[in-house]
This record gives C-alpha cells, sequence and structure tokens, in this order.
C-alpha cells in the first residue's frame, strides 16, 4: 500500500500570466504531482484546460500530471491526454456509459486509471472496478471552481474508501479534492487519504512554496 504522501497543487487557482513561476515556486516546496482540472461546460458549469495545457505544462516540469477530467464522454480525451504526457488520467463515472472499458483504455496508453466520486455519488460506484484503478478520488466538494469549502461528511467516506481498497487489497491512490487547507488536510489524512490536491490553500497564499510544505506537515504530525 502506498502510504506516503503526495502533495498535488491544482494549477486552477495559479495566476495564469505566470504559470511558469508558479510551478516553480510548488516544485520548490515539495510538490508531488501537479493536478490539471479539465472543464468541459457540461459535466460542470465551468470551463478550463485541454490538452494544450497538459503539453505546456509538460515542458514545464518533471513532476507527473495529475489529469482530472470533469467532462462528459472522457473517453475522447485518453489518447490526447496520454500523448501530451498525462501521468494520471481521471474521470467521473457519470460521464461515460462504460467506465471499466476507459479505466482499462487508459491502462493501455500507459496512464494511471482513476477513477473520481462526487459527493452525492456512492462509494458502489468504484467498487466493481477496484481492481482496475490506480486510483480513486474522492471530491469533497462539489466539482467546477475552486476555493470552495470542505464537505461534511467527507472524512467518513474517506473511511469507508480506504476500508474499501483495503478489503481488496488494492494498490491504489487515495486522494482527495476540494477545500483542502491546513486546517482540513490533517483530517482527511486521519481518515486514509494519502494524496492531496490543494488549489486555493496553495495558490492564493502569499509563499505557496512553504505552503506546500506546510500542508505535509499536517499530516506528518497527525501520522
Ligand atoms: C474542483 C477541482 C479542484 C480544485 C480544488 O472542481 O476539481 O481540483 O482545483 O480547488 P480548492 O483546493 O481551491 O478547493
Ligand atoms: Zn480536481
Amino acid at each position: 500500500m502506498a502510504s506516503r504522501i503526495r502533495i498535488c497543487p491544482s494549477i486552477l487557482s495559479a495566476d495564469l500570466g505566470k504559470l511558469a513561476d508558479a510551478v516553480a515556486a510548488v516544485e520548490e516546496g515539495g510538490a508531488d504531482w501537479l493536478h490539471i482540472d479539465v472543464m468541459d461546460g457540461r459535466f460542470v458549469p465551468n470551463l478550463t484546460f485541454g490538452a494544450n495545457m497538459v503539453a505546456t505544462l509538460k515542458k514545464l516540469t518533471k513532476l507527473p500530471l495529475d489529469v482530472h477530467l470533469m467532462v462528459v464522454e472522457p473517453e475522447n480525451y485518453i489518447e490526447p491526454m496520454a500523448k501530451a504526457g498525462a501521468a494520471v488520467f481521471t474521470f467521473h463515472p457519470e460521464a461515460t456509459v462504460h467506465v471499466q472499458r476507459q479505466l482499462a483504455h487508459i491502462r493501455e496508453q500507459g496512464m494511471q486509471a482513476g477513477l473520481a466520486l462526487n459527493p452525492g455519488t456512492p462509494l458502489t460506484a468504484a467498487e466493481e472496478v477496484v481492481k482496475d484503478l490506480d486510483l480513486l478520488l474522492i471530491m469533497t466538494v462539489n466539482p467546477g471552481f475552486g476555493g470552495q469549502s470542505y464537505l461534511p461528511g467527507s472524512n467518513e467516506k474517506i473511511q469507508r474508501s480506504r476500508a474499501l481498497l483495503t478489503a481488496h487489497r488494492a494498490q491504489c491512490f487515495l486522494e482527495v479534492d476540494g477545500g483542502i487547507t491546513n486546517k482540513t488536510i490533517a483530517a482527511a489524512h486521519q481518515a486514509g487519504a494519502d494524496t492531496f490536491v490543494a488549489g486555493n490553500a496553495v495558490f492564493a497564499s502569499a509563499d505557496p512554496a512553504r505552503e506546500v510544505q506546510e500542508l505535509r506537515r499536517r499530516c506528518m504530525v497527525t501520522a
């Protein structure tokens, strides 16, 4: 089981006019992955980046690119994202008819396969495909925007997710996304998450590098 902690700054909250500086700052702070939120204005009410942004970031950093697709029919993006250099490809089960087929295709394309569950989506959506997963993402806000508050009830769902992965002996990252701050991260870690997306907490801070370190420290204190 991967027990090491991963801190994954989400570039959704970065100043895109200074993208290279933002990436350099979180690298300096020891970020593990970069999280890229792809939104199509249909699955969620917001529009963001495509494969071009992933390719741009690939030139700027050696950090693994953790791509979170909040789009309908994510199957249309698997090959473009693999070509652009994505390391992890995560989608939502409501967005496609054939979840297991897409998970297998993601692995065939050389990426790690992730499934993301909205706050209202039951964990059973992941249960049938747990062997096909490299990452399970528990959304701790309703997706679409950065800077929202961590939803109460998330920690209990993280605990149940950890129990599911343990029961299946799954070698799988357990990621949380939404409202992760230096106030919420420790409880999410204690509940069983090992991979933490943070947008606003990192990039709205005066010192993003330090904030990455601080998020990691908060997990260590409760380890
Ligand atoms: C939410 C996105 C998140 C977002 C998190 O729809 O999936 O990745 O960037 O932002 P914060 O950490 O500000 O809640
Ligand atoms: Zn995300």
